[in-house]
């Protein structure tokens, strides 16, 4: 008895505390969002007591897991069962009734970078031979499965997706299955009447690869007539960028990651043509430590800092 008891008081305390956090954003008129994740292959069996991770396949990503001893190079993960698929998927439904209880406003479920998610679309580290792999449709069926345990927990209009077709190193090089896994799981996220998708353009250099016309702003004109619902473009946004997207009828909204980190005054920068923004710092992002994050001066503070 003692491990689920245990594990129900990891919940509620878990629980309780992320409510001090969204009742303290609440309280400043903010809104925020759980983004939920399964980190898959990209785990580490030092972060799981030396447990192999899982994932699709067997395949591994060759990427860089950070754990608590620095970062090592990923090892081969062990392929989920159809009965694990069953369980990881209600785990995605009850981190969302959690958010829900915790204070979230939504959630948004990842399914790009190199996480399990990702690792299911990608005909690279998808080498099922079940229903779960294969197809266009096979490599997105746990992401559907996913979507529809969430549906079961939380109102559509809650529930947002952050996806997009990338091309990085080692199995996720963009492949000629890339652009095609995404264009079919957008077409069809369009159909859930959700809160948004949250798309990212390249991250890296597009040149030569399967994705070369989705590069800059061909990312958002590309998936825009894919998708009905609230789009949200995401990278190497300013404020004339992303006025200019919203104009052209390419983006709805525009979300700034790094911008954000490094600006806690981003909205009033932008206001005054002539505030520089500040950039991150990044000795102290990943958990580095305490600094970082939320100590960044806002503009005027850092002018008087200076003089
Ligand atoms: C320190 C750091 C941590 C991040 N963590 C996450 C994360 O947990 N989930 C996520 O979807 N994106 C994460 N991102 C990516 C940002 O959300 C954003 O997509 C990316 O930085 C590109 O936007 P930008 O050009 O405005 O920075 C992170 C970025 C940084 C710099």
């Amino acid at each position: 008895m003692a491990g689920p008891i245990r594990q129900v008081c990891g919940r509620w305390s878990r629980v309780r505390g992320w409510r001090r956090v969204t009742d303290a954003v609440h309280a400043a008129s903010g809104r925020i969002i759980a983004q939920l994740w399964h980190t898959g292959a990209i785990s580490h069996p030092e972060l799981l007591d030396g447990a192999q991770p899982v994932s699709a396949s067997n395949v591994d990503p060759d990427q860089i897991s950070v754990t608590q001893t620095g970062r090592k190079p990923t090892v081969a993960p062990r392929p989920l069962t159809k009965q694990e698929i069953e369980v990881t998927v209600a785990d995605f439904a009850r981190a969302a009734r959690n958010a829900m209880e915790a204070g979230f406003d939504g959630v948004q479920i990842l399914a790009n970078y190199l996480y399990l998610i990702s690792q299911f679309l990608n005909a690279n580290t998808n080498l099922r031979q079940d229903e779960y792999g294969g197809s266009l449709e096979n490599r997105s069926r746990f992401l559907f499965e996913v979507v529809e345990s969430v549906l079961g927990e939380v109102d559509a209009q809650r529930v947002g997706f952050k996806i997009s077709p990338m091309h990085e190193g080692g199995a996720f090089q963009a492949n000629n299955e890339t652009l095609p896994v995404t264009e079919y799981a957008i077409r069809k996220l369009s159909t859930y009447n959700l809160s948004h998708l949250l798309l990212m353009g390249n991250t890296t250099d597009f040149s030569g690869t399967p994705l070369e016309k989705l590069a800059d702003d061909g990312m958002f004109r590309h998936f825009r007539p894919l998708y009905k619902g609230t789009l949200i473009a995401n990278v190497k946004m300013d404020r004339d960028r992303g006025n200019r997207l919203i104009a052209e009828g390419f983006a709805d909204l525009v979300a700034f990651g790094r911008p954000y980190i490094a600006n806690p005054d981003l909205v009033e920068r932008f206001a005054e043509d002539d505030a520089p923004l500040a950039e991150v710092d990044w000795e102290t992002v990943y958990g580095s430590g305490e600094r970082g994050y939320s100590d960044y001066p806002a503009y005027q503070l850092s002018q008087l800092t200076r003089s």
